[in-house]
């Protein structure tokens, strides 16, 4: 049974003005138009505040995932990030014997960042260990100024890499969309398997049990307005088609490869170096700007709010 709330507040406080002053001179650099959309007005007034995203770290994969997990932290650190999500894939393979290990190695790295921190389960994560590792719970919220992110498990074990939501996940979101609506709040949705469905040249992951379910709760929530995720290892990746729901891909910060999705549905940006995404939070828009190991943000994208 999930709890009727798992909400953890994070800490509250605006993003350090020279912080943010530092990175939005390099950021303002990187903001372009991509896949053919004109440049939207710049947003009225500053972000709300900004998260980091890292997704897909992979630890145990090779020796380079050791090398650049401690570097990301460095770069969230000097970021005007107030928290970070980890999308999931934590640890490479971590249902094989022996493997468990790479869990508390992964926190220990982690356990660097100065901002609070929360991560979702990929098929990668088995739960039992997730929830001995990593977090108490796989399903739970976090509210951050008027924004609720609701975070859950929908990736099936490996060797499973499709999505599910199961009628309990159903009912526990529906809570939490009831509850935010009611403060007034914004959802993000964060899980590792996008909904939007997605076929050749793309993975073919996506959720597909509980998916009709799944689709009448974004249609019924217009106050969800974005979906997170990671798993597909391509970069920034993502469709603003689903019910007004913006669904984004984030790039992983173990590899990406290019997959030629310039013709496929939805938006993809040319750049496929290992990153994270540090996303500023606007009344009307996440402005997303994919950065480096090092933190240096190379291409940005503005995605849309629905109000
Ligand atoms: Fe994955």
């Amino acid at each position: 049974m999930y709890p009727e709330s798992t909400s953890v507040s994070a800490t509250p406080g605006p993003p350090s003005g020279l912080e943010r002053r530092r990175f939005l001179a390099l950021a303002s650099s990187a903001l372009v138009s991509l896949a053919g959309g004109a440049r939207s007005a710049e947003p009225a007034g500053n972000p709300e505040f900004a998260f980091a995203f890292v997704t897909d770290t992979h630890l145990g994969r090779s020796p380079s995932e050791e090398k650049t997990l401690p570097r990301l932290v460095d770069a969230i650190n000097r970021s005007p990030a107030v928290l970070t999500l980890f999308g999931g894939d934590l640890v490479d393979n971590g249902q094989e014997p022996g493997h468990d290990r790479r869990y508390p190695a992964w926190k220990e790295i982690v356990k660097g960042l100065k901002k609070d921190w929360y991560a979702v389960a990929g098929n990668h994560d088995p739960d039992e260990l997730f929830c001995k590792h990593v977090q108490a719970e796989t399903d739970f919220s976090v509210e951050q100024e008027g924004v609720r992110f609701v975070c859950f498990r929908d990736a099936q074990p490996n060797p499973g890499h499709d999505g599910l939501v199961t009628p309990e996940q159903l009912r526990w979101l529906q809570d939490q969309c009831d509850s935010a609506g009611r403060k007034g709040q914004r959802v993000i949705l964060v899980a590792h398997v996008i909904y939007h469905e997605n076929k050749h040249p793309d993975v073919g992951w996506y959720v597909k049990e509980g998916r009709a379910a799944f689709a009448m709760l974004l249609r019924a929530n217009p106050h969800v307005v974005a979906f997170l995720a990671g798993h597909f290892h391509c970069g920034l990746r993502g469709w603003d088609d689903t019910f007004g729901v913006q669904e984004v891909v984030l790039p992983s910060a173990s590899w990406n490869q290019n997959r030629g999705l310039d013709k496929a549905p939805g938006y993809s940006v040319n750049e496929f170096r290992l990153g994270y995404v540090l996303s500023e939070v606007y009344r009307d828009r996440l402005r997303l700007h994919y950065c480096l190991l090092d933190g240096e943000p190379t291409v940005s994208r503005d995605l849309m709010l629905r109000s």
